[in-house]
């Protein structure tokens, strides 16, 4: 039987620092609590040595029947995993290290409280979709996520969706001006555009071929309105078509083209939306800036580099940067 230390709630914060302090807590179980009092599991045979530690509180020592912990610890091995609201994603290749068995308990140890842990198995076709497939828990069609106040609502498996781009988001918004006329290409659930509107007067842009995408940039809107200042309005076109339209040649101020893979297959798309010494953040992946500016240059000599930054790791010795392009 396992033995407990019963003492008032208002002691237990300090009583609970001293078991701790003299290695007298048993930390295989779980400490436990009523309305008037709480319930520490602690060592086998070391009711002398806790008499001498709680000598100045008023306790009991009981026997219990505590819930035990689950080991993370143990397994020595913590994956990387990206917490969605009440949902776990983790890589597949994540199950190269650990089993099954010990990621869900390792995960659930550290987020008691979510419905679902997915893996996520591959990123698909154009629209960049998360290929997710449930490990454990009830399927989960949509969370909400929050970036710098922000909220987000994601549909799972429909959108694309990286919270390490939160960030970004907050540094482009940042570097944006009052008034600015913004177009996003490939806004993904619009994270730059409601980012932006947050923090300037601004017109946004937000276009996205993704017909979810789509739907979730209004539902994000909506979600934020009483945070934005500036306006979005949101389009559902293949950013190709975009030099159909005259009345938007060389109209927009700055233009975000964040999609890694392919971004720099639309330049002429670019140089056509934006006004001259308008800005292109250009998001693209490479090994190194020069390599990537050589290849830019091959697409023309218009753009004037300003600034360049890793923004993630995409593999080894590969990154996502942003390329700033001021358009001559
Ligand atoms: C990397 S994601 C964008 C992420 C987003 N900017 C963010 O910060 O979360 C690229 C997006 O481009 C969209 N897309 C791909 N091809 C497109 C095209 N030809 N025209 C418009 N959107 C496109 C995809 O649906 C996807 O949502």
């Amino acid at each position: 039987m396992i033995k407990c230390v019963k003492v008032y709630r208002r002691y237990a914060s300090n009583v609970l620092a001293l078991l701790k302090k003299h290695g007298l807590l048993n930390r295989e179980y779980k400490v436990s609590h009523d309305k008037e009092y709480v319930y520490m599991p602690v060592i086998q045979g070391s009711d002398d040595e806790i008499r001498v530690v709680l000598r100045d509180f008023e306790y009991e020592l009981v026997d219990c029947l505590p819930e035990k912990r689950r080991k993370h610890r143990d397994y020595g091995y913590i994956p990387s995993y990206d917490l969605l609201g009440d949902v776990v994603v983790v890589r597949e290749n994540v199950l190269e290290n650990i089993s099954r068995e010990q990621l869900v308990n390792t995960i659930l140890d550290l987020h008691p409280n979510i419905k679902a842990i997915y893996i996520k198995e591959k990123t698909i076709d154009e629209f960049r979709l998360p290929k997710l497939k449930l490990l454990w828990g009830v399927e989960v069609g949509s969370v909400v996520v929050k970036e710098y106040g922000l909220l987000f609502k994601i549909m799972l498996g429909k959108v694309y969706y990286n919270k390490r781009l939160s960030e970004e988001h907050r540094r482009i918004s940042i570097i944006s001006g009052e008034n600015e006329k913004i177009i996003d290409l490939f806004s993904g659930i619009g994270g730059f555009p409601i980012h932006i509107a947050s923090m300037h007067k601004a017109f946004i842009l937000a276009n996205d071929l993704n017909p979810y995408a789509f739907v979730s940039i209004i539902d994000n809107i909506l979600l934020n309105k009483k945070k934005l200042i500036g306006n979005i309005a949101v389009t559902r076109i293949d950013a190709r078509e975009f030099t159909n339209f005259p009345s938007l040649k060389e109209y927009f101020d700055r233009l975000i083209a964040n999609l890694p893979h392919k971004s720099i297959e639309y330049m002429y798309v670019y140089d056509y939306l934006l006004r001259k010494n308008g800005i292109l953040h250009l998001y693209i992946i490479g090994k190194n800036l020069e390599d990537l500016l050589e290849r830019i240059s091959k697409y023309s000599d218009k753009w004037v580099l300003e600034k360049a930054a890793k923004v993630l790791d995409y593999a080894p010795y590969t990154y996502i940067y942003r390329v700033d392009l001021i358009k001559r």
